[in-house]
């Protein structure tokens, strides 16, 4: 998951890196999975994007959100369990569950134990009646439910921010389905999609004028240096963001400008001047894309709503048993 360390042990964090970093090397692509951007500065570069102009993500979602309550929390019905997936702050969670009608308790799940126990405290001081049962875990693999939980007529899962788009196509329908599962035949689930619109937009998004995108970018090479010792210098490489169609996507990418050589555990790896790592992916949706993805692992979109120039949306799944 994204806006977050992916694990909390400092050494075992370390080796993974380096296992992640020698891999994106010796694989062609040269991928590197996104969860590395969040150390602390990463985490504070991307709240820096999530304010600029041109990031209309965020603020878009909040929006809609914000304008909609009513009706969502309507339609969401009384006494549900909320569970959030990646919950890092619990922003907007706070205004969903002021919003829902006696929400039966908050499961925050989030792989960073610390902020989540901070986030969850925060909340509970908020919405002190409201029972809060904060997991640790990586919602991107098989996590359970903790045993004990408040009473409930059924579960509603939320999923905001466009995290979703950061997964590949197969991950996501793993996900559903394992939600499915963990949540229930009664369940609904709230997420946010970043929908699919011009190259030009997008791009300005991810490859700001004020250059903040491409110093979070960077800022991996940064962690990299510090955290397994070595000496790559940032400035040699420039950011991209490419769009791309089928699917729909923004990748980005750290461009070498000229030949690199790396020395990792007595190894040397290489990288050609012109040949990038590919940091990250945003997969754009439409909402029949969205909802055929759904499909396959058995929820239905049953309502969505979006901005005024459809630039994003906050979709309503619900199980398909409770169809
Ligand atoms: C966290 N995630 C939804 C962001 C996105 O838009 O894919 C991360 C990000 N990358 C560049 N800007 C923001």
């Amino acid at each position: 998951m994204f806006p977050t360390d992916p694990k909390t042990d400092k050494a075992s964090d370390v080796q993974s890196l380096r296992e992640a970093l020698v891999e994106a090397l010796e694989r062609p692509g040269h991928h590197i999975s996104p969860i590395w951007f969040y150390d602390q500065r990463g985490s504070e570069l991307f709240e820096e994007i999530t304010k600029l102009p041109s990031y209309y993500l965020a603020r878009t979602e909040i929006k809609i959100l914000d304008d909609n309550l009513e009706e969502i929390s309507k339609v969401i019905g009384a006494d549900r369990l909320v569970i959030e997936l990646g919950s890092g702050s619990s922003r907007k969670t706070l205004r969903l569950l002021e919003a829902l009608e006696q929400p039966a308790g908050y499961v925050p799940v989030d792989i960073s134990a610390d902020y989540l126990l901070q986030a969850a405290a925060s909340l509970s001081k908020k919405l002190p009646s409201l029972p809060v049962m904060a997991l640790v875990a990586d919602f991107t693999t098989m996590f359970s439910l903790p045993l004990s939980l408040p009473p409930h007529r059924s579960r509603l899962g939320f999923f905001p921010g466009s995290t979703v788009g950061n997964l590949e196509v197969a991950e996501v329908l793993s996900l559903l389905t394992h939600c499915h599962k963990v949540f229930g035949d009664e369940a609904a689930f709230l997420i946010g999609v970043d929908l699919d619109k011009s190259p030009e937009v997008l791009i300005s998004a991810y490859d700001d004028p004020e250059g903040v995108t491409a110093e979070f970018n960077r800022n991996l090479l940064k962690r990299i240096n510090r955290e397994l010792g070595l000496e790559i210098d940032p400035r040699a490489f420039a950011h991209q963001a490419r769009y791309f169609t089928d699917p729909a996507r923004i990748e980005m990418h750290l461009v070498a400008i000229i030949d690199q050589k790396f020395e990792i555990s007595g190894r040397t790896y290489t990288l050609a001047a012109g040949e990038s790592f590919h940091t990250e992916t945003s997969h754009k949706y439409t909402i029949e894309s969205f909802s055929q993805l759904a499909e396959k692992a058995d929820w239905e979109v049953t309502q969505y709503w979006c901005d005024t120039k459809k630039r994003f949306a906050v979709l309503l799944l619900e199980a398909a048993a409770c169809r």
